[in-house]
């Protein structure tokens, strides 16, 4: 019945869509104590925050009018304004709504952006996907109509002081070949939570120009909103970056609103996709980001709110997992933004699979690094080795589930 390629591929369950499976399931069981998904937390400020405004919207006719609508196939025109305006004031950025074009969660603005910049191309060229430093966020992986799309490149890693490391771009190993379409980096990254430096992205930036194709940066947690980002970091764009943003994890991810800006040929090519697709993009997620655009809250909510919540709950597990497990068990990627922590279990004789499948079983849920190297094309036991975990969960959940890994990884050591 399925009889095309695109068909059969998009069809299989690849390995993240059963994991997915899993971590939903989970997700739907009471007692399981949930480190494992990328859900943002229930800040209560942020939730009483979207109560009131949908209320107010309600009142005023304007969510009426989001629901009655279909918007343009580029997103609302008075939220690519509004955005406009706000980036353009308190950034100093130059840009224009032309310039901003929303989709469907950013999740498939990649999906789009993956396939107009790598894969089968004229001539037989085909592009790829490079990421110059992995561990990668998952959701890449299967994105690609042409099978491997993706290279990356290994980090190098820098053992840091209180059992932290850092995983930095290796610009000794990375290489720029002919056939590469597009450069990609999460900043923070999704799973590691690290935040490449400014001089990192200032190379990645150089290089890119250098060889004519476009730098991604997928910014879901970071600048310049929602802002989930602990150190310094400088928000950058400019003709050759395609910056893509999420109202997800400033705490809306059922709205499903991504929002790209790039220039006016790679936001034309996302809004014709998007007219073929799904017509428009939905309107709720925009008109309320609309509205807070016209309040003024957007920077100020990231700022004073998001950011502040995550960096306190990040300490906090970080206590809880030092009082449970020493760092000659565990050491910990510097802890920069997003909402992960990623542990790092070197000298553990079982695998990180086998340690989701022991977790599991006695009810807790983390994801198994392994997932998190689309295009490494090699076997490196450092992918193995790993485990990554959010920190939403109120702290005793987390201290619960602490607990449990602590003694899983006693028993694998006996
Ligand atoms: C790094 C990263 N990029 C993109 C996405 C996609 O998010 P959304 O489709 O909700 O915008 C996620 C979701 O978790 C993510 O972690």
């Amino acid at each position: 019945m399925i009889h095309s390629q695109f068909g059969k591929k998009f069809s299989s369950s690849s390995s993240i869509s059963l994991l997915m499976k899993d971590l939903n399931e989970g997700l739907r069981t009471p007692d399981v104590i949930m480190l494992g998904d990328g859900n943002p937390a229930h800040i209560p400020e942020m939730d009483q925050y979207f109560q009131q405004l949908l209320i107010d919207m309600a009142k005023s006719g304007q969510l009426n009018e989001a629901l009655c609508n279909y918007d343009g196939p580029q997103g609302k025109d008075a939220m690519l304004q509004g955005l406009a305006n706000t980036l353009n004031e308190q950034i100093g950025w130059n840009i224009s709504a032309k310039n901003i074009a929303l989709t469907n969660g950013s999740q498939s603005a990649f999906f789009y952006l993956f396939n107009i910049l790598a894969g089968r191309c004229e001539q037989g060229i085909k592009r790829k996907v490079l990421f110059p430093l992995t561990p990668e966020y998952v959701g890449y992986t299967d994105t690609g109509l042409d099978d491997d799309i993706f290279v990356a490149n290994k980090p190098q890693i820098d053992i840091l002081p209180s059992g932290q490391f850092k995983y930095r771009i290796n610009f000794g190993s990375l290489k720029i070949t002919d056939d590469i379409g597009v450069i990609c980096v999460s900043r923070p990254t999704n799973p590691t939570g690290n935040v490449i430096t400014d001089e990192e992205m200032m190379q990645l930036d150089t290089l890119a120009k250098q060889h004519a194709i476009p730098l991604l940066i997928d910014s879901a947690y970071g600048i310049p909103f929602p802002g989930i980002i602990f150190n310094q970091a400088t928000p950058i764009w400019n003709e050759n970056i395609i910056l893509s943003m999420s109202l997800s994890k400033l705490g809306l991810p059922g709205c499903r609103c991504g929002i790209i800006i790039a220039n006016e040929t790679i936001i034309s090519a996302i809004s014709n996709m998007n007219g073929i697709i799904s017509l428009s993009p939905g309107s709720i997620g925009p008109a309320l980001m609309q509205a807070i655009l016209k309040r003024n809250d957007l920077l100020k909510l990231s700022q004073t709110v998001i950011k502040p919540f995550y960096q306190q709950r990040v300490t906090e597990t970080i206590k809880i997992i030092r009082r449970y497990i020493p760092e000659s068990r565990c050491l910990i990627h510097k802890p920069e933004g997003a909402i992960f922590l990623w542990l790092w279990f070197k000298n553990l004789p079982i695998d990180s699979q086998t340690l989701y499948s022991r977790l599991k079983k006695r009810g807790v849920l983390m994801v198994p690094g392994d997932y998190f190297f689309p295009g490494l094309n090699q076997y490196w036991p450092h992918a193995h080795q790993c485990m990554r975990m959010n920190y939403i969960l109120p702290l005793e959940k987390i201290e619960q589930g602490i607990a449990i890994l602590a003694n899983e990884i006693e028993i694998a050591y006996q």
